[in-house]
């Protein structure tokens, strides 16, 4: 049984969100920083309701990507499309709810981490009562591992923890689309475990789109409907775990390799 089925109160969380079915165009995406050509024309289609883990490298782009992902960053050229609508159109209406789970983990310091995971709701006003909204933030974080955590400060807890803060934190945010930046690194194998039933809790139980970035192979093949390759600016491949196990391209057998040896 995983961790997110024994938790009981996690089912206040899963049954809170309700997400639309929205999909992600990315296309020909190129990005530099002077002249390093981080992303070279990346194009990938992800379909509603999945989950694509993008696997690379440290420093292949996985964070600059996400970041284009989110409207954080314009590309030099390409388009992202969230639902069919080109998020840096400048008539794109947003419609949609995307949350993004840093890998910095971007906590306030000066508030708890119940305080941190109801920051939007609060200011978005999503609940008038109160108790609903701290028995979302519960559950969210008990979803996350963290029960009985709530009071602590940021300063308090671990790297791996705050993480699975600002997890929870994007959670409670309803999002129809969630991305994840290196959801795993840092994390004790318990965690990382706690991390991927997450992921693949959401994915079954949940009509939500997941987009993780991670160099966890492992990880990868967990949570994945479809993984992407991302290797000198481009998706080498994509497929299924099956058919990224059985590739046989030389740079996705080279990068998956080491771990089926
Ligand atoms: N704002 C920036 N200015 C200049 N270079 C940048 C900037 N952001 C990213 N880069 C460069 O882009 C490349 C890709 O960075 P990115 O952070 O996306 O890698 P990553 O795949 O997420 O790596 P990691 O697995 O270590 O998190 C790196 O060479 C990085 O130095
Ligand atoms: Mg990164």
């Amino acid at each position: 049984m995983s961790t997110t089925e024994q938790n009981g109160s996690g089912r206040v969380l899963l049954d809170y969100l309700k997400c639309a079915a929205v999909g992600v165009r990315i296309e020909n995406i190129q990005r530099s920083f002077g002249d390093n050509y981080v992303l070279r024309g990346v194009t990938l289609d992800i379909e509603p309701r999945e989950t694509v883990v993008i696997l690379g490298k440290s420093g292949s782009g996985k964070s600059v990507l996400l970041r284009h992902i989110i409207g954080l960053e314009c590309p030099d050229s390409g388009h992202i499309y969230v639902a069919g609508e080109d998020i840096n159109d400048p008539d794109f209406k947003k419609n949609h709810v995307l949350a993004m789970v840093f890998q910095s983990s971007a906590l306030f310091n000066s508030l708890t981490v119940a305080e941190n995971v109801a920051l939007y709701l609060r200011e978005h006003k999503i609940f008038a009562d109160e108790s609903r909204m701290n028995e979302i933030v519960s559950s969210a974080l008990e979803i996350v591992g963290l029960k009985g955590r709530g009071d602590d400060m940021p300063s308090q807890i671990s790297g791996g923890m705050k993480r699975r803060v600002a997890a929870a934190r994007a959670l409670v945010m309803n999002p129809d689309i969630i991305l994840f930046d290196e959801p795993t690194a840092g994390l004790d194998p318990m965690m990382t475990r706690t991390m991927g039933d997450l992921i693949r809790g959401l994915n079954d139980k949940v009509e939500i789109t997941q987009i993780v970035v991670t160099h966890d192979i492992d990880l990868a093949f967990y949570v994945a409907d479809r993984i992407a390759i991302l290797s000198e600016g481009l998706i080498l491949e994509v497929g299924t775990p099956d058919q990224i196990r059985s590739s046989t391209n030389s740079g996705v057998i080279d990068f998956i390799k080491p771990q089926f040896e």
